[in-house]
């Protein structure tokens, strides 16, 4: 299957046509794809339980998307999941307890090439704080702080922001070109569930969705950790891509491909030429955008 997925992934990079993209704000790098990735990461829901909630169901076709219908999770429980998201990896977490990581991630990739980062998290205090928990954070949602080379590095740990930061970035047309995006555990679902989690974010997205300074040629990731039950198998999850300024070359709104949370990585290295971390991010299957 390893073999098979990487001569997927091969087919795909090499059928796919680049979309040629310019930019006049200054620092921007370009992407074959997309200039700007934003990540929203939601908590514990089975794929159906999402896809029949009446905004997360709609987001595809609201905003120019296309659903994943056979995206699934890396593992159980939550921190694993993000820990893979942006490493490539679930090596060194394998529940939700306090880890410091030593390896590298998107962060190392994507400084290399001067591509600006940030993660905007809810409730977050910001100042490298390492806490488990917070109010309704939780630090097993935000991997960049278990690294390490994030962690000691005090310019790394100042993009680890406080959510809140985003509408003055959006203000200030700062927002940079990786953004990952976590709820609290209330909005996120975990202590609430779907329907909670919709009613938030469709509060929050709709009217940012209407600022070029955030939606300029980005694609936006809708994604779950993982699902509610255990008993599932697959993990499957829902994950929609979409954006209402993001040229994407295939009209398809539905995609029932085999993708996972690195299936994101693996995406966003294809779009800035990133190489990868050498992980299970070389070998999985990018998206057709
Ligand atoms: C990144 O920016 C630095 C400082 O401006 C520059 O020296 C370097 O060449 C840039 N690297 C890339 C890959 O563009
Ligand atoms: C946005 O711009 C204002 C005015 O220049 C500045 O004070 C503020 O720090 C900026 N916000 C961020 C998040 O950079
Ligand atoms: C999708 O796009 C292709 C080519 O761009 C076009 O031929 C086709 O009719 C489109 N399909 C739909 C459902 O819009
Ligand atoms: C999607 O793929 C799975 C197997 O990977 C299959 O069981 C399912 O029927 C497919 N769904 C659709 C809508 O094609």
């Amino acid at each position: 299957m390893k073999l098979l997925s990487l001569v997927t992934a091969m087919i795909v990079s090499a059928a796919a046509v680049p979309i040629s993209t310019s930019s006049s704000t200054t620092g921007i790098v370009p992407g074959k794809y997309f200039d700007r990735i934003v990540i929203f990461v939601f908590e514990n829901a089975d794929f159906l339980r999402t896809t029949n909630n009446a905004y997360f169901g709609s987001l595809a076709e609201r905003h120019n998307g296309v659903e994943l219908t056979n995206f699934v999770a890396l593992t159980h429980p939550s921190q694993p999941n993000y820990i893979g998201l942006i490493s490539g990896s679930t090596e060194g977490s394998v529940d939700d307890d306090k880890v410091t990581i030593d390896r590298e991630t998107i962060v190392d990739l994507l400084e290399r090439k001067n591509i600006s980062w940030k993660t905007y998290q809810q409730d977050y205090p910001g100042g490298c704080e390492t806490k488990m928990r917070i109010g309704k954070y939780a630090r097993k949602h935000n991997p960049f702080i278990s690294f390490k080379n994030i962690q000691s590095n005090p310019e790394r740990c100042a993009k680890i922001v406080n959510a809140d930061v985003l509408d003055e970035d959006i203000k200030n047309d700062t927002v940079p070109q990786y953004v990952f995006y976590t709820p609290n555990m209330d909005n996120d679902g975990h202590d609430t569930g779907v329907v909670h989690a919709a009613q938030w974010f469709s509060k929050f997205l709709e009217p940012r969705l209407k600022e070029p300074t955030f939606t300029k040629n980005t694609l936006f990731v809708s994604t779950f950790d993982e699902a509610k039950h255990y008993t599932h198998v697959p993990n499957r999850v829902q994950t929609v891509l979409f954006g209402p300024d993001f040229k994407r070359p295939s009209n398809a709104t539905t995609d029932n491909k085999t993708y996972n949370h690195y299936s994101i990585l693996r995406t966003i290295e294809d779009n800035w030429d990133l190489d990868h971390l050498g992980l299970v991010d070389r070998i999985a299957v990018p998206f057709t955008l």
